[in-house]
């Protein structure tokens, strides 16, 4: 592990009318990264944002977003994502087919690099590019949406995952259907990283709602 659990709130269940003012509660909250779901409509059914909009939300807080690429091809669009504001971008290991290129990219463009699986992709994809990777993201739902079920074989998953790092500096992070339920098993099995969103913008109250998982994982 590299040291306390990170809450990352992910605005695609965020008030999309108000995305600037959302942002800044999660920040007050107390949100550790600000996690941007960007989707294609061709790699997962769905259609989110794009560079422009990141670059919008950008000067409203100073915590790092964490992009997360549910695009493909990812390589040709890596650079404008670094551009509008991006601290880690992951893509997806079924995406682009030079994972190793668009990894390496990432890194020389100043950027954490990180790899996202989702539910059915083996981890063993992961084995030749440890070395090149900041974060590892495993999808506990099929990507495309917020508000899904949680997938329990990704518990095995994330152990296996969490032994093939080691003692690389190398954050793991697990996106979708997680609450206060889900939570600690999750980081019982080696996560560091947690992704929320439905169970932080669903509530009244986001600080009471990351408290929450807080407290759930301690
Ligand atoms: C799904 C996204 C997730 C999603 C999580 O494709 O990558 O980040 O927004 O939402 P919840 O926490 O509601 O499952
Ligand atoms: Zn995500």
């Amino acid at each position: 592990m590299t040291g306390e659990v990170k809450i990352a709130p992910s605005i695609l269940s965020a008030n999309l009318a108000k995305l600037g003012e959302e942002v800044r509660a999660i920040d007050a909250a107390g949100c550790d990264y600000i996690h941007v779901d960007v989707m294609d409509g061709h790699f997962v059914p769905n259609l989110t944002f794009g560079p422009p909009i990141i670059q919008c939300i950008r000067p409203h807080t100073d915590k790092p977003f964490d992009v997360h690429l549910m695009i493909n091809p990812a390589l040709p669009y890596l650079k404008d994502y670094a551009e509008a504001g991006a601290d880690i971008i992951t893509v997806h290991a079924e995406a682009d087919k030079h994972l190793d290129r668009s990894l390496q990219l990432i890194r020389s463009l100043g950027k954490k690099a990180g790899v996202s699986l989702n539910p059915n992709t083996p981890e063993t994809l992961l084995e030749y590019v440890l070395d090149k990777v900041d974060l590892i993201l495993v999808m506990s739902v099929n990507p495309g949406f917020g508000g899904q079920k949680f997938i329990m074989t990704q518990l095995e998953k994330i152990q296996r995952i969490r032994n093939m790092i080691g003692d690389r500096p190398i954050e793991l992070e697990v996106d979708g259907g997680l609450s206060s339920e889900t939570a600690a098993s999750v980081v019982k099995a080696g996560a560091d990283v947690l992704v929320a969103g439905s169970a932080v913008f669903n509530s009244d109250d986001y600080a009471t709602a990351i408290g929450a998982l807080r407290n759930a994982i301690s």
